[in-house]
């Protein structure tokens, strides 16, 4: 395993999480029979000692099947995918981040090198794998099943199996249940609506949608919007699937920004279920992509990471 990422949390920030005093959170690792390790001169928890010190919330966490998705490019999907993995690893939760864009920016990220790994095409193609083949760990509370260009392939191996997209994942799970181990799942999808992403939309119990001020944002939405209704005519499931929009990229030094939230907050389809919270634009998020070190490997304090958790905790439903 390559393994560069190790995510940190402090000492005072998982206090003010619980809503204690760090003397409480020390005790909760004291009588779970941890040793906090020091950066610098701070004590840190790991994904270990949070899942002990957070275990009074684990079995409030809302388990959850999210595809990450916009028709658009660049609007923050992986770095999104990325960033929430880490943060909720970081409250215990144990995430399973599935790399389904052939460009494996995600792998990536993580200091993956997916040569010679089982792919979501091979999952797709060979009856005989089952998806825990598949998957390896990243780092303590995040597991992933990694990409590389060969997935540019599973749109046509699912033209040419036929059948319905709406059973695609069942049928490769194969009665596992990814929330038996799993409190997150984060699918990382392509710019694109081809078959797979239908079948990983029909799967998942939303879509998180990143939209970003500019003025061809709101075109991906309704597209989307478009695909959704295809895919009921098509298949008639028992719940429509829906998005979440989240706002990323936010700067509230631009009209651009504030109008461009006004327009989707007054939009009834794009506003029933937007996220409270959005994610500003933040030049965090470039570094921690580029350096494939996540910014939670340091304790500094950050508007980013702020941002962040509250998206984290309205996912997991901590609110
Ligand atoms: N809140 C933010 N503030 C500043 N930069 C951001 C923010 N979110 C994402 N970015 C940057 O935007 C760029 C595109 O992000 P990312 O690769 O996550 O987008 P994407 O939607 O996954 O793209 P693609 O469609 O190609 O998969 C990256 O350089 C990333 O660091
Ligand atoms: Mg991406």
């Amino acid at each position: 395993m390559q393994n560069q990422l190790k995510p940190k949390l402090s000492i005072n920030d998982a206090a003010t999480m619980l809503g204690v005093t760090p003397q409480a959170v020390h005790l909760r690792v004291r009588n779970n029979q941890f040793k906090l390790s020091l950066s610098g001169n701070k004590q840190y928890l790991t994904h270990a000692e949070a899942r002990a010190v957070f275990s009074d919330l684990l079995p409030k966490y809302k388990k959850t099947i999210i595809a990450i998705h916009n028709v658009r490019g660049g609007v923050g999907k992986t770095t999104l995918a990325n960033s929430i993995a880490v943060r909720a690893s970081l409250y215990g939760a144990k995430v399973l981040c599935i790399d389904a864009d052939k460009q494996g920016n995600l792998t990536e990220s993580f200091n993956v090198d997916a040569d010679g790994k089982k792919i979501l095409f091979d999952l797709i193609s060979d009856p005989a794998l089952s998806i825990k083949d598949c998957i390896i760990p990243v780092t303590d509370g995040i597991d992933l099943i990694p990409s590389r260009i060969e997935n540019s392939l599973i749109d046509r191996l699912i033209n040419s199996k036929g059948g319905r997209l709406d059973l695609i994942y069942p049928k490769i799970l194969k009665g596992i249940n990814l929330l038996d181990t799993y409190d997150l799942v984060l699918f990382d999808c392509p710019p694109e609506i081809g078959f797979n992403v239908q079948s990983i939309m029909f799967f998942c119990d939303y879509s998180l949608t990143p939209v970003t001020p500019d003025k061809y944002s709101l075109n991906g939405l309704r597209v989307i919007d478009q695909m959704f209704d295809a895919m009921v005519e098509d298949y008639k499931p028992e719940n429509r699937p829906y998005f979440r929009v989240l706002f990323n990229k936010y700067d509230n030094r631009t009209k651009l920004s504030f109008h461009m939230l006004k327009m989707v907050q007054d939009n009834p389809v794009y506003s029933a279920n937007m996220f409270n919270c959005f994610i500003q634009t933040n030049s965090d998020f470039p570094n921690q992509l580029n350096s494939s070190i996540s910014s939670y490997d340091n304790l500094k304090h950050s508007t980013s990471k702020e941002d962040i958790d509250v998206l984290v905790r309205e996912i997991l439903g901590l609110e």
